[in-house]
């Protein structure tokens, strides 16, 4: 399963969701989900078809902690209110995978099986995820379906684009895991940025000196990632302007956050200038070359062209945060970083308020780049967090998902 900057998150911790598991050949990739959300310490419980144990046995489902694990309505040893169960205790419910014949009962309110009663007896936010052949899925019957549900507030992850496994090509094989991954945690995240536009800035960039070479830094994009991640969660809309990331999948986003991949700091500030007035936030955690070297061609430099060595003049590039906060609107808020190398967190308070001021900042997080668990690409960070109304604080190290959720939280309250 792809690393997902939300998998180490502590914030879903005693958060209850109900997996349905449908008979579709995607139904063993359930595992990988329930194991992702039970490493959150999500409470899982689990209901499996009739038709999705011909596929995989309960068994699975209760080894990797679901609890309990329905197997059909009648079952001798089961509870007479069951299909009433996780409707009294769940906070979200998703099917994955959804089989066509699942989504029909969905859509039409039949509770003939364990999933569909528990379903109908369930009033929360429910996750469809389906998954079957592509001439199925085109068929205008599951469509009016999925019409029908979407209507009623169902969160449909669609399925993805393939050859399925009887080799016909088209749309409907399951969404890959982490958008329902994700789509389950937005259903369980406060959502207090709802129908808020954000821009994030996230990642290095890179400034060319010649057609091949450039002057970068090592910055993963992680922190971006998770504050776009988190952002999207908590309601927004959110637009990532990425720099360019070497580390493969440190920089997932879900399909439903609009990425703009930009190379260097000239790119991502005339992307963010056009983007931001139609924002409510700023985002800005990209690690932008604060210079760049001059250009001495389109071409390879050759080793002969200066065996002697050679020098290159720097010139200054914008600063993208401080442009856009001194001529922003009043009601948009921006959130900015520090990055600085001193040898305690005390001494980042001060930084932190100098720099806020300077930007112009709601709030402003700074971490120490010399400390190698909070630097660039760690998966950590600890930071000193100050915003203009004077609140100030120093946090522990923690995950990067963590530490994206407190300040969106920070943010949220301006
Ligand atoms: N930033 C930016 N555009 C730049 C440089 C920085 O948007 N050209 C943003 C960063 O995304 C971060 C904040 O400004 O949110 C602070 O970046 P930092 O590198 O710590 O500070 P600088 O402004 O570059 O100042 P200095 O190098 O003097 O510490």
């Amino acid at each position: 399963m792809t690393e997902l900057p939300f998998d180490n998150s502590t914030r879903f911790a005693g958060k209850r969701v109900h997996l349905g598991i449908c008979g579709s050949i995607a139904c063993y990739r359930a595992a990988d989900l329930l194991r992702a959300w039970r490493k959150l310490n999500i409470h899982v419980s689990a209901t499996i078809t009739e038709s999705a144990q011909r596929f995989v046995s309960p068994m699975l489902f209760k080894s990797l902690g679901a609890m309990p694990v329905y197997e059909s309505m009648f079952a001798p040893d089961e509870d007479v209110f069951a299909h009433l169960e996780p409707g009294q205790h769940a906070h979200a419910m998703v099917v994955a995978p959804t089989s066509a014949d699942t989504l029909a009962r969905l859509a039409h309110g039949n509770a003939s099986d364990m999933l569909a009663a528990q379903a109908l007896a369930f009033d929360g936010p429910l996750i469809i995820a389906p998954a079957m052949n592509p001439r199925m899925w085109d068929n205008s019957a599951v469509k009016a379906n999925v019409a029908v549900l979407r209507e009623r507030g169902a969160h449909i992850v669609a399925p993805g684009h393939g050859e399925a496994a009887c080799g016909d090509t088209g749309f409907g094989r399951m969404a890959d895991l982490p958008e329902i991954f994700l789509a389950v945690l937005r259903a369980l995240s406060p959502q207090d940025m709802k129908g808020r536009k954000a821009l994030v800035t996230a990642g290095p960039t890179r400034e060319p000196w010649d057609g091949f070479r450039y002057w970068s830094n090592p910055s993963s994009g992680l922190m971006g990632a998770s504050l776009a991640v988190c952002a999207f969660l908590r309601g927004a809309e959110v637009t990532a302007l990425c720099g360019p990331i070497n580390v493969t999948g440190a920089l997932f986003l879900p399909d439903e956050v609009r990425r703009c991949a930009v190379e260097s700091a000239r790119e991502m500030f005339d992307a963010a200038q056009t983007l931001w007035p139609r924002m409510d936030m700023g985002i800005f955690a990209a690690a932008v070359a604060d210079f760049s070297p001059q250009s001495i061609g389109q071409k390879k430099f050759k080793k002969s062209e200066s065996p002697e060595g050679f020098t290159l003049a720097f010139h200054p590039n914008p600063d993208i945060l401080e442009t856009l906060a001194h001529s922003r609107k009043s009601e948009q808020k921006v959130l900015g970083f520090a990055a600085e190398t001193v040898s305690t967190m005390q001494e980042l308070l001060p930084m932190a308020a100098a720099k806020l001021k300077r930007k112009k900042a709601d709030v402003l997080a700074a971490n120490r780049v010399n400390e190698p668990a909070a630097g660039f690409c760690a998966p950590t960070n600890s930071v000193a967090v100050v915003d203009s109304r004077g609140r100030e604080e120093i946090w522990p190290m923690q995950s990067k998902a963590d530490v994206a959720w407190d300040l969106c939280s920070w943010l949220s309250q301006f």
